[in-house]
């Protein structure tokens, strides 16, 4: 039998999130300049089912479609992300109004359904201009990224309530320039560790340049997953231990505290301890995307498995790397091959509250969601996405559990409104309430969008 549902405060925040690259499509319309993902994506063998985002879900046309959507799903916010390259082509200098028009007509749409637009602005789609300058590796990057953010605040701030930086740091640097498994594709591995500084210095410059522009409520949508450790020998620690500073510690610890772990700060560029003071520069709030916990342990010990190296959820940990990732057994995977562990979202805002303590400022989970590729019933249409209600459901449940505990949170949001382009895998993931049929185009809500929409009404 299940638990009773619980009660959620009143005005807790439910939202859904999406972002630019993986919905928008008309790649190069209304003077769009192209970005870090459409040369990736151009690449042969880059995406697993060869596919690109020309079109994605075609939202740039149909938004108000969209919106009209998340109005029937009674949603108070919807998390979006505003695409560098349309509002300044070559990543800085000449402003491209039409690019910014589309943001201030999606802002207008939204307010109108009396839902609280809440845009990122960086969200793994950089300019191409600037990647060929070495991306997230210069440091220009940062104070670039900075002069968006105020272009962007400047218009629209007077109807935008809560603000994010920028989405996951860890994966654009340990996929995007450790492994090449995203844009712009580098393996660099250890080398690529100033792409995470650059993008913290980012972070920081782009909250100072947003709160000159007038934006309130301004935080940061970083990934957290608790490690676990696989095995029990020292090796074994000392590798989950690693895993953790690289994915989880190397993020949050400057934002939060200041400080990057120890022997971290050596190897970073730059007058590092002048930076730690502007990425450290307090937030309103901060994100969490929270997906699953991580098993971690030393690499594999045999010559064969050592050979392989490791694997989790498509991508693919090279061998020489001080560490390896295991499967968590016994647990039910989406279709991406991730385990589903509701309970690893209590513990790890637990974790959150024991590391950080009074430094966190109130939390929201930004992302939460699975991949499960159900489609319409061909007799009824119907689209019967039960492990996605359980996957929610569960997630919730353990999240109010946390609230208990005593996590300060104030909002969850889905990922994601709509199937849409999960990156390296193309169009095969599909982490939507509401299906797309890539060759119509038409939205279906599945019943994990019927099951939202009673939460939402009801809070429990
Ligand atoms: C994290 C990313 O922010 C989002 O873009 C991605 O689609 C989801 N996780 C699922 O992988």
């Amino acid at each position: 039998m299940t638990a009773p549902a619980p009660d959620f405060p009143a005005g807790f925040l439910w939202g859904v999130s999406a972002s630019a690259f993986q919905i928008e499509g008309s790649l190069t319309a209304d003077g769009r300049g192209p970005s870090s993902w459409d040369a990736f994506t151009g690449e042969e063998g880059r995406v697993k089912d060869g596919s690109r985002a020309d079109v994605a879900t075609d939202h740039y046309r149909r938004y108000r479609e969209d919106v009209a959507l998340m109005a029937e799903l009674g949603v108070g916010a919807y998390r979006f992300s505003v695409s560098w390259s349309r509002v300044l082509p070559d990543g800085h200098g000449r402003v491209n109004d039409k690019g910014l028009d589309f943001y201030d007509r999606l802002v207008d749409e939204l307010c109108a359904a009396g839902i609280a637009p809440v845009p990122t602005l960086f969200h793994w789609d950089t300019p191409l201009a600037l990647e060929k300058n070495g991306g997230w590796l210069d440091r220009d990057t940062a104070e670039r990224f900075a002069a968006y953010a105020s272009v962007v605040a400047e218009r629209l701030a007077d109807r935008v309530p809560r603000w994010i930086t920028i989405n996951e740091p860890a994966e654009v640097t340990l996929l995007g320039y450790g492994l090449g498994e995203h844009a712009p594709g580098r393996q660099l591995v250890f080398d690529a560790l100033p792409a995470a500084h650059h993008q913290l210095l980012a972070h920081g410059l782009g909250v100072q340049a947003l709160r000159a522009a007038g934006a309130r409520e301004i935080g940061i949508a970083a990934s957290h997953s608790p490690i676990w450790t696989a095995g029990d020998s020292d090796d074994d620690r000392a590798a989950a231990a690693l895993y953790d500073t690289l994915t989880n510690r190397l993020f949050a610890d400057p934002v939060l505290t200041g400080t990057y772990p120890a022997g971290l700060a050596s190897l970073l560029p730059g007058p590092v301890a002048e930076d730690l003071r502007t990425i450290s520069t307090p937030l309103d709030w901060y994100g969490i995307n929270y997906y699953n916990p991580m098993l971690v342990g030393a690499p594999q010990p045999t010559a064969a498995a050592a050979d392989a190296g490791s694997s989790f959820g498509g991508i693919e940990i090279p061998p020489d790397l001080p560490f390896s990732i295991r499967q968590i057994e016994g647990r039910e995977l989406t279709d991406f091959g991730w385990p589903v562990v509701p309970d690893g979202l209590r513990e790890l805002l637990a974790t959150m509250r024991e590391r950080y303590g009074d430094r966190l400022p109130p939390l929201y989970i930004t992302e939460n969601g699975c991949s499960y590729a159900d489609g319409p019933d061909p007799e009824t249409g119907r689209i019967d996405d039960a492990r996605r209600v359980a996957y929610h459901d569960g997630h919730v449940r353990a999240l109010h559990e946390a609230m208990a505990e005593g996590a300060d949170v104030r909002g969850y949001f889905v990922w994601s409104i709509l199937d849409n382009f999960e990156w390296a895998e193309g169009y095969r993931q599909r982490f939507g309430l509401v299906h797309v049929d890539y060759e119509t185009l038409a939205r279906t809500p599945k019943e994990s969008f019927a099951w939202y929409r009673d939460l939402i009404k009801s809070g429990r």
